[in-house]
C-alpha cells in the first residue's frame, strides 16, 4: 500500500483489510459466545461506525438486532468537544442486552456523554465494543468491554472514518503522515 492524499493531507497505510477482518472475526466469535441464547441489541454510532457495524454484524451467528444513532463532535481532524445527537434512538432498550458499536474513542467525550442516556433507560446490560482506541488522547473515561485495536494518537481515515467527509470508502485504515 502506498501513501494517499485526502483533501490537503497525506496518509500512510496503518491497518490492512485483512488485519481488520481477522480482528472482526475474533470479536464476533467472542460476542457469539458471550451472548449465546440471548438476543442482544447493537446500537451503532453513525457516521463513522457504519462499515465496522456492517462487517461485524455479518460475522455474528447469534440472534441479534441492530439500530443506529448519529452523534457528532468532529470537525476536520480535531474534536470540537461539543457532542450533538443528530439522529436519536428510536428503539425501546429497557431490559435489553445492549452493545454500543463505536468506530473510535479519541478523547472519550462522545461516548462519556451518551452512555448515561442509555443507562437511564435501564437496559438489562450495557457493553461497549470499539474498533479503535487512542489511549493517549483519552480525557473522559469510557468503559471499553471489547476492543479491536489500540492505536497511537494520530488522526486516521478509512474503513468508515473520514477527514472532512472523504476517505470513508477506503478499505484499509490510514494514519496521518504529514499536515
Ligand atoms: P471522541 O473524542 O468524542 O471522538 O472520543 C469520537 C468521535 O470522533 C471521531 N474521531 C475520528 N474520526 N479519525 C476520524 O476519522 C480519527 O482519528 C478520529 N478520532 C475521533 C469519530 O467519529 C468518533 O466517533
Ligand atoms: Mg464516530
Amino acid at each position: 500500500m502506498a501513501l494517499i492524499r485526502v483533501h490537503d493531507k497525506t496518509f500512510t497505510p496503518y491497518l490492512t483489510e485483512k488485519e481488520i477482518h481477522e480482528k472482526l472475526q475474533q470479536l464476533a466469535a467472542q460476542l457469539n459466545a458471550d451472548y449465546a441464547g440471548k438476543r442482544p441489541l447493537f446500537i451503532a454510532v453513525l457516521n463513522g461506525s457504519f462499515m465496522f457495524a456492517s462487517d461485524l454484524f455479518k460475522y455474528l451467528t447469534i440472534d441479534a438486532e441492530i439500530c443506529f444513532i448519529k452523534l457528532a463532535s468532529y470537525k476536520g481532524t480535531k474534536s470540537t468537544g461539543h457532542v450533538i445527537t443528530a439522529i436519536g434512538l428510536d428503539t425501546d432498550i429497557t431490559n435489553r442486552d445492549v452493545i454500543i458499536l463505536e468506530d473510535i474513542i479519541d478523547t472519550g467525550k462522545t461516548l462519556s456523554q451518551f452512555l448515561p442516556q442509555i443507562t437511564n433507560q435501564q437496559p438489562a446490560s450495557l457493553k461497549v465494543a470499539v474498533l479503535l482506541h487512542k489511549p493517549e488522547a483519552t480525557q473522559f473515561h469510557v468503559p471499553i468491554d471489547y476492543l479491536c485495536f489500540s492505536i497511537p494518537n494520530k488522526f486516521v481515515v478509512g474503513y468508515g472514518l473520514d477527514y472532512d467527509g472523504l476517505g470513508r470508502n477506503i478499505r484499509e485504515i490510514y494514519q496521518l503522515y504529514s499536515d
